[in-house]
C-alpha cells in the first residue's frame, strides 16, 4: 500500500490572482518533495504577484500561461491536455474573478478553459478580501460551488490580510492545503457527515507536581487532530478539546478548539461539549495519576521526593463516563496504547470500557503510536469484530476510523 497518497500523483495547480499567490512556491516544491508530478497553470493578475519562473523550477516542469494556449504547433489543445493529464487539482488562490468564470462556465482562460475540461476533483481554496469575500455575487458563486460534483472548497481563514483588514479572507495556510490535497487524494470529496458534530479529544493531559514539574506522556496529538480534520473535511462540525499539541498550527483551521492542560480539565470540558455532539472520538492519552497535593512552590529535591513517594490520586476513566452518559445513538470510539502483545489486552480494554469502537496500537514498534508519522493496529468493534490494518499513512487510518465511527451512528 502507498503510505505517502500523494507520491507519484500528477497534480495540476492552478494559480489566479490573489497575494495568498506568493504561498504556492511553497506548496509546489513540498509537493515535488513528496515524489508528485506538478505542473502549474497561472493566471496573467497571479503572474503580477508571484514568479512563474519559480514555479516552473519547484515544479521541474514549465508553467504555463495564457500566451501558451494559442499554439499552432500544439497537436491538441492545451487546455484539454492538461485538464485529461491531471489527477487532481489544487486550485489556490482561488480569486473572485476565477470563482466567478468557473460557476458561470466561463472559459476564456487557460485556467478557466481547464477547469471546465477536467474531470479530476479540484481542491478549491479562495482568498481575497474581506469585503469582496461578503458581496453577495461572490457568497452566491461559493454557495453554487458546495454543490458541484469532485470539488472539494476550502473557505477562507479569518486573520490580517495584505489590505490591512482583519476579517475573513485569507487562504488556507500551505500544510493546511497539503493535508487537503491528501485527503481528497485518500478518502475523495464526499461529504457524507455534512449535518453533524464530532468531539475528538487529542494530546496529552499533564498533572502537575510543583509550578515546573509534571507527569505526562509524549503524545503529539497528532492523531486526533487528524481524525478531527478528515471529519471536518468531510463536512462534519468539530469540536477539538486538546492539551499541548506538536503539529502545524495550520491543521488546526476549521475546527472549533478547546485547550485543556489536566485531567481534571478535560473531563470537564467533556462534560460540557458531550451533549452537542452525534459521535466522539477519544484519541487523547490521559495521564492516570495525579499527586494527592500538587505543591504551589518549587520545591527543594528533599521535598519533591516526598511528594513522588505519595499519596497519588487516580484520573477517572473519561472514557467509561463518556460511555455511561451517552445519549442513544450517539457512537462513541476508544483508543488503546499497548505495548507487548496488543490483542488481548485491547480485547480485555474494550470489554472493560463499553466503546463501540476501540483502536488499538502498538507504541513498542517503530511506525507505529506516539509520534509516527504512520500507524497500524487492530479495530475492535460490536459483535467482537476485530480488523487488522496494515501499516498507512495517519491520515488514511483517521478516514477508515471516521467511516467506521460514521457507518454506525
Ligand atoms: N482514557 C480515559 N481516561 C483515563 C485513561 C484513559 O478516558 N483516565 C481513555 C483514552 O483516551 C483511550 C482509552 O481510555 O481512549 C484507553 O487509554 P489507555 O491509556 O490505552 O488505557 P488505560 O485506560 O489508561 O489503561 P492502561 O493504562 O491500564 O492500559
Amino acid at each position: 500500500m502507498r503510505l505517502d497518497p500523494l507520491a507519484g500523483r500528477r497534480i495540476l495547480v492552478g494559480i489566479s490572482g490573489s497575494i495568498a499567490a506568493v504561498k504556492l512556491p511553497l506548496v509546489v516544491s513540498a509537493l515535488a518533495k513528496r515524489g508528485a508530478q506538478v505542473r502549474c497553470v497561472i493566471t496573467p493578475s497571479a503572474a503580477q504577484l508571484v514568479s512563474p519562473v519559480a514555479l516552473a523550477s519547484l515544479s521541474r516542469e514549465r508553467c504555463y500561461l495564457d500566451a501558451d494556449q494559442w499554439s499552432h504547433t500544439a497537436p491538441r489543445p492545451l487546455h484539454v491536455e492538461l485538464a485529461e493529464w491531471a489527477e487532481l487539482v489544487l486550485l489556490a488562490p482561488l480569486s473572485a474573478t476565477t470563482l466567478g468564470r468557473w460557476v458561470h462556465g466561463l472559459g476564456d482562460t487557460l485556467l478557466a478553459s481547464t477547469l471546465l475540461a477536467t474531470e479530476a476533483p479540484v481542491l478549491a481554496a479562495a482568498a481575497m478580501n474581506t469585503a469582496m469575500w461578503s458581496a453577495p455575487g461572490v457568497r452566491a458563486n461559493w454557495e453554487q460551488v458546495q454543490r458541484f460534483e469532485r470539488v472539494l472548497p476550502l473557505g477562507p481563514a479569518e486573520g490580517l490580510l495584505a489590505c490591512d483588514r482583519q476579517g475573513s479572507g485569507r487562504m488556507a495556510e500551505p500544510e493546511l492545503l497539503l493535508l487537503a490535497l491528501e485527503s481528497l487524494a485518500s478518502w475523495g470529496w464526499q461529504r457524507d457527515w455534512q449535518g453533524r458534530r464530532l468531539l475528538v479529544s487529542a494530546g496529552p493531559t499533564r498533572e502537575w507536581l510543583d509550578p515546573a514539574r509534571c507527569i505526562s506522556n509524549p503524545s503529539t496529538g497528532r492523531m486526533g487532530v487528524l481524525l478531527a480534520q478528515a471529519a471536518r473535511l468531510r463536512g462534519a462540525e468539530v469540536d477539538l478539546v486538546h492539551g499541548a499539541l506538536q503539529v502545524a498550527p495550520a491543521w488546526l483551521e476549521g475546527l472549533t478548539l478547546h485547550p485543556i492542560d489536566t485531567g481534571a480539565e478535560l473531563k470537564q470540558a467533556l462534560e460540557r461539549l458531550q451533549p452537542r455532539a452525534h459521535a466522539i472520538a477519544m484519541a487523547a492519552a490521559v495521564a492516570d495519576h495525579r499527586p494527592a497535593r500538587t505543591l504551589s512552590h518549587k520545591p527543594s529535591k528533599a521535598e519533591l521526593e516526598a511528594v513522588m513517594a505519595g499519596p497519588w490520586a487516580p484520573v477517572p476513566d473519561l472514557l467509561m463516563e463518556l460511555v455511561s452518559r451517552r445519549s442513544a445513538g450517539q457512537r462513541i470510539l476508544g483508543f488503546a496504547a499497548q505495548s507487548g502483545d496488543v490483542l488481548p489486552q485491547a480485547q480485555a480494554k474494550f470489554a472493560r470500557k463499553g466503546c463501540d469502537l476501540l483502536f488499538a496500537n502498538p507504541i513498542d514498534q517503530t511506525g507505529a503510536g506516539f509520534g509516527s508519522f504512520t500507524n497500524q493496529g487492530w479495530l475492535l468493534g460490536p459483535g467482537a469484530a476485530v480488523e487488522r490494518l496494515e501499516s498507512m499513512g495517519k491520515l488514511t487510518l483517521a478516514h477508515r476510523l471516521i467511516t467506521a465511527l460514521g457507518a454506525s451512528s
